[in-house]
């Protein structure tokens, strides 16, 4: 009932001529790979010319950051009217690395996402516990906390827009993956809050994602399991090999 939705997260890599070739290179590896949907997240500056690479693909262009007003006084930010005229289609939200080192809070993570899906973005938000609220035993109550605060305020109409990634902050870049069991846990929990939410329909539609290290290697395990529908993967990402080979396990 789900379709899976493999998405890669370049984060701070790649200048636009690279990001032309890395495209290039890409395309013919994931052509016809038409069982997910093929999305790779570049930094603003790349968008123009990743757009222009991928046309006439199956690969679909996200942006790493939306802001939640429409316009205004908010120098180096991004509104989600110019990055839909800008060809893109989704937009990572609350990535870790956004709210360790740029002071994102659940509420800026909600309001970005209300941002997006408003203007026909495809939001795909991040949630994940750090090693220490793993072990004080946090997991569960963390992410579900995490994304009801997220979703505060989505219509449930708007929910067929709106992917989840749940990211461990602990195995994020470290090359420590979750096991298959824990990601499918963690994805459990934040599959239960939707349910909570929004109820078990809407909750068994939702797409939720793993991230965090999965590669060429781990990714088939990772995605055999019950409530994993994806990934959102970083390093990998950048090696189109390794990349087309995730999307090859979710054929
Ligand atoms: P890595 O795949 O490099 O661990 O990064 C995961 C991630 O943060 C994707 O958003």
């Amino acid at each position: 009932m789900r379709r899976y939705v493999i998405a890669g997260n370049w984060k701070m890599n790649m200048t636009p001529k690279g990001a032309e070739a890395l495209i290039g290179e890409m395309k013919p590896l994931v052509e016809g790979k038409n069982n997910c949907d093929v999305v790779l997240c570049v930094p603003a500056i790349d968008i123009p010319a990743a757009v222009e690479a991928a046309k006439g693909s199956n690969i679909k262009i996200g942006a790493e950051n939306v802001h939640f007003k429409a316009s205004g006084a908010y120098t180096g930010e991004i509104s989600a009217e110019m990055l839909v005229e800008a060809g893109v289609e989704y937009v990572v939200i609350g990535h870790s690395e956004r709210r360790q080192y740029f002071g994102e809070t659940d509420q800026t993570v909600n309001l970005r996402t209300l941002a997006a899906l408003n203007a026909g973005l495809k939001a795909i938000v991040c949630v994940g516990e750090t090693l220490e609220q793993r072990e004080l035993g946090y997991t569960e109550t963390l992410l579900k906390y995490q994304t009801k605060m997220a979703l505060t305020n989505v219509t449930p109409e708007q929910m067929n827009n709106v992917i989840i990634a749940y990211e461990p902050v602990w195995a994020i870049g470290t090359g420590v993956t979750a096991t298959a069991d824990q990601a499918d846990e963690g994805n459990g929990y934040v599959r239960a809050a939707v349910a909570e939410m929004f109820g078990a329909d809407i909750a068994n539609k939702t797409v939720v994602q793993y991230g965090g290290s999965m590669n060429d290697k781990n990714a088939a395990e990772l995605l055999s399991k019950e409530n994993v529908d994806g990934g959102l993967i970083g390093g990998a990402s950048l090696k189109p090999a390794a990349f087309a080979a995730i999307v090859d396990a979710a054929q």
